[in-house]
């Protein structure tokens, strides 16, 4: 056997992970022969050395299963929770990756995990990585995989509202995923033809979503489908967000740990009445127009079950192209889809950064030219 090399699987788990893992593992082991170690559990695995070795028969039959074969952790190497601290633990991980003589190491994740997997080339790990998320907001990729998957799920979850909605004359606010993100939010909204789509990227105005539900009553619809990302903030909340976070910045950059603690504090209770943002929208809805309303969070389904057919093709695409850029030693890259074809990114170019959607992005467009309540005043005139 040839050279050896890692693979592992960070952040919130997203359709297509074992589809890459397959795809990874069979072109090492017939494309080039080379040996492949799989890590448990994200950077913990790493750091724990707790490994499965990727063998043909381990490869097998796996293509379709959701989740992922190695497991995932959100915990982070520069800020691993051991015992009661947080130890940066990468020294721990670097000797882990000498033990096994790795030629290289294929960190599979979202945006977190680019961040962490950029730490570790800089500590001198060879790393390549892939763009996981049901997000859909890594940087310098034009789709990450899990997302086709997430989109098909939620579409069908709003569709089946509908009719529930209709019967009985209410409205239905559905909170989709999409963490700081309305990439999610937008296309399910979109794909199932939801009334009113609210995006983190448009601070919306309650006022004008009772309005447009109002409308609709007013031309005989009696029901309305809010879709809601989970990341969307009403104008005020989103005013006073951008503030405490400078108010947090000023803090930090004076060192004046007083009114840091007094900055974190505020930050949490908001951050806690945010958690709660869908159902207090739901409320002031039916306060607002008259009409009854529900709430439906999608949550974790959204994640969960087989991949599509699309997310399997691409993560074996992006898999495949892993173990080329290894083979080839291109190391301290991302592998990007850019239209047709896949690139490299160097990590310090997606380290850091959110893909969020553009308002001049055609979806929004679309949306606007349908006649879709975006929550906000815009016309096509103020994004083209
Ligand atoms: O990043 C994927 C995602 O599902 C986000 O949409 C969501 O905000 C987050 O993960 C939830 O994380 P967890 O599974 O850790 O609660």
């Amino acid at each position: 056997m040839g050279k050896c090399i890692g693979v592992l699987t960070a952040g919130g788990d997203s359709p297509g992970l074992n589809a890459a893992i397959r795809a990874i593992g069979k072109s090492a082991l017939n494309s080039y022969n080379m040996q492949v170690i799989g890590f448990r559990d994200g950077f913990r695995g790493l750091m724990e050395n707790r490994t499965v070795q990727l063998q043909s028969d381990t490869l097998s039959g796996i293509l379709t299963l959701g989740g992922t074969i190695l497991g995932t952790s959100r915990d982070k190497p520069h800020k691993m929770p051991v015992g009661s601290k947080m130890q940066d633990m990468t020294e721990v991980m670097l000797d882990n990756y000498h033990r096994h003589h790795l030629e290289g190491l294929i960190c599979i994740g979202g945006g977190g995990t680019q961040k962490n997997a950029l730490r570790l080339a800089q500590a001198g790990m060879n790393i390549i990585t892939l763009p996981k998320t049901i997000d859909n907001d890594v940087a310098q990729t034009d789709i990450t995989f899990g997302f086709d998957t997430a989109l098909s799920i939620a579409t069908d979850a709003i569709d089946r509202l509908h009719s529930t909605a209709h019967s009985h004359h209410r409205i239905i606010v559905v909170e989709i995923m999409g963490h700081k993100a309305g990439w999610l939010g937008l296309g399910a909204g979109m794909a199932s033809g939801a009334d009113v789509i609210l995006i983190p990227e448009i601070p919306y105005d309650v006022n004008l979503v009772a309005e447009a539900i109002r409308r609709r009553r007013h031309r005989g619809k009696n029901f309305s489908i809010v879709a809601v990302s989970e990341g969307a903030l009403a104008k005020d909340d989103e005013q006073l967000f951008t503030e405490l976070q400078a108010k947090k910045k000023k803090a930090k950059e004076n060192s004046d740990e007083k009114k840091l603690k007094k900055v974190l504090d505020s930050l949490s209770q908001f951050k806690a009445v945010q958690k709660k943002n869908t159902l207090l929208l739901s409320s002031k809805l039916e306060t607002l127009t008259g009409l009854e309303s529900r709430l439906t969070i999608l949550g974790h389904l959204q994640r969960g079950g087989t991949p599509s057919a699309a997310d399997r093709i691409l993560a074996t695409r992006l898999g495949t192209k892993a173990v080329e850029a290894i083979a080839k030693q291109q190391y301290g890259n991302m592998v990007a889809v850019s239209g047709e074809s896949t690139k490299l990114v160097p990590l310090k170019e997606v380290a850091g950064q959110r893909k969020i959607i553009p308002l001049d992005h055609p979806w929004i467009h679309s949306a606007i030219e349908t006649g879709t309540c975006l929550g906000e005043e815009i016309s096509l005139h103020d994004i083209m």
